[in-house]
């Protein structure tokens, strides 16, 4: 390895590869360096400048998330300068709209005894839904961030609430745009942009229209990417469900045979919520459809079958599962006796596994002897 290779982050030689940010190099080394509008495999926007760090003989701090490593670089990550630009930075997010997680009734205690006093106030509506799971709040609570002494801005936008599924909160919006590259790159939809200027600046859709009205297809993944309280499924995690109290279950989406991966939030033996598994888990890498992120109340309907029925005399009767087996299994063998295994066939499905898809063709074929095996898309 040559030293054309090599940068220096905090006095520590790290190789690179020709392409890579100093981001990519700090984060592939296990060296912190705040993100906010960064979204891996997007284009990189520097419209955050959370990122910055020092570059020897630079004018200025530079964004980590769009600086190319070049050979010789020599960066310092945590240097005084860097930590008070991010500092202003938060400040300046914090006090542009409503992220009343870090600034509620905050005047002498210590941080630590702020936090917990928010928690108190849990059963506020108007406190943040996303608190706990916010990066803007990680960050303040990391560089000791409050708005104390600075004037807060009210939004001029009202929520928006006007679809079945996804809520926009422009008040803590903080224009990462993060939300604009997963619609933009992403997902290849194009339904939202930056819309407006200066301090009337807006994420909109279309011609500033209700998502609903857009050509918004409400896969989430805008939700998903959003590091702060502004998009949140409708049906989210208020006050009573923190994030603190839920369990993550890690499953493959029923709803076609791609296999997404997906991390389902569940409280109290209830789905509250559905995320990806994560931008780095294959299939769907990051990305769900709207069916896969939203279409999960049928889990807990009680309109379920949960016991197997026999049509008896007509009617639809509840059985045991010994029963029902036993059942089926005397009338294939009559069948197959009567007119031969020919005459039956085994609709499967593109919903259902390709173990549970194998198991059906070994049934038709080993035990039903026949090949007349098939599925139906809209099983
Ligand atoms: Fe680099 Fe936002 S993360 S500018």
């Amino acid at each position: 390895m040559g030293k054309e290779d090599i940068i220096y982050i905090d006095d520590n030689p790290f190789t690179f590869t020709p392409g890579e940010t100093i981001l990519d190099v700090a984060h592939r080394n296990n060296i912190f360096i705040p993100t906010l509008c960064h979204l891996k495999g997007t284009t990189p926007t520097g419209a955050c400048r959370i990122c910055v760090v020092e570059v020897e003989g630079a004018r200025d701090l530079v964004a980590s998330c769009a600086a190319p490593a070049t050979p010789g670089m020599v960066i310092h990550s945590e240097s005084k300068e860097v930590i008070n630009a991010r500092k202003n930075i938060i400040q300046l997010m914090l006090s542009s709209g409503n992220h009343n997680c870090a600034i509620r009734d905050f005047e002498s205690d210590d941080w630590t005894s702020f936090q917990l006093k928010t928690l108190e106030a849990d059963q506020y509506n108007e406190l943040c839904p996303v608190w706990g799971d916010c990066k803007l709040q990680d960050l303040a609570y990391r560089y000791q961030v409050t708005t104390r002494h600075m004037p807060l801005s009210e939004s001029k936008y009202p929520i928006e609430r006007e679809n079945p599924f996804i809520q926009r909160d422009f008040s803590r919006c903080i224009l990462c745009g993060r939300c604009v590259q997963a619609c933009r790159e992403v997902q290849v939809n194009n339904a939202i942009d930056f819309g407006y200027r200066g301090a009337d600046t807006k994420i909109i859709a279309g011609t500033d229209v209700p998502l609903k009205n857009s050509d918004c297809v409400f896969c989430g993944e805008c939700v998903e990417v959003c590091p702060v309280g502004a998009l949140i499924p409708k049906e989210s995690l208020k006050a009573k469900t923190r994030f603190e109290d839920i369990k993550k279950t890690r499953t493959t989406c029923s709803f076609c045979g791609v296999g997404c991966q997906m991390e389902l939030s569940v409280q109290d033996n209830k789905i509250v919520g559905i995320n990806s598994a994560g931008r780095d888990v294959a299939p769907n890498n990051g990305s769900l459809c709207v069916k896969g992120r939203y279409g999960y109340d049928f889990v807990a309907s009680p309109k379920r079958l949960t016991t197997p029925l026999i049509k008896k005399e007509g009617k639809l009767t509840e059985s045991t599962w010994d029963e029902a087996l036993d059942f089926v299994a005397t009338r294939l063998n009559e069948i197959k006796d009567r007119s031969g295994s020919d005459s039956m066939g085994v609709l499967t499905s593109a919903r259902v596994t390709n173990e549970e898809n194998y198991i059906a063709q070994k049934f038709a074929r080993a035990v039903l002897k026949t090949n007349n095996v098939d599925h139906c898309a809209r099983l």
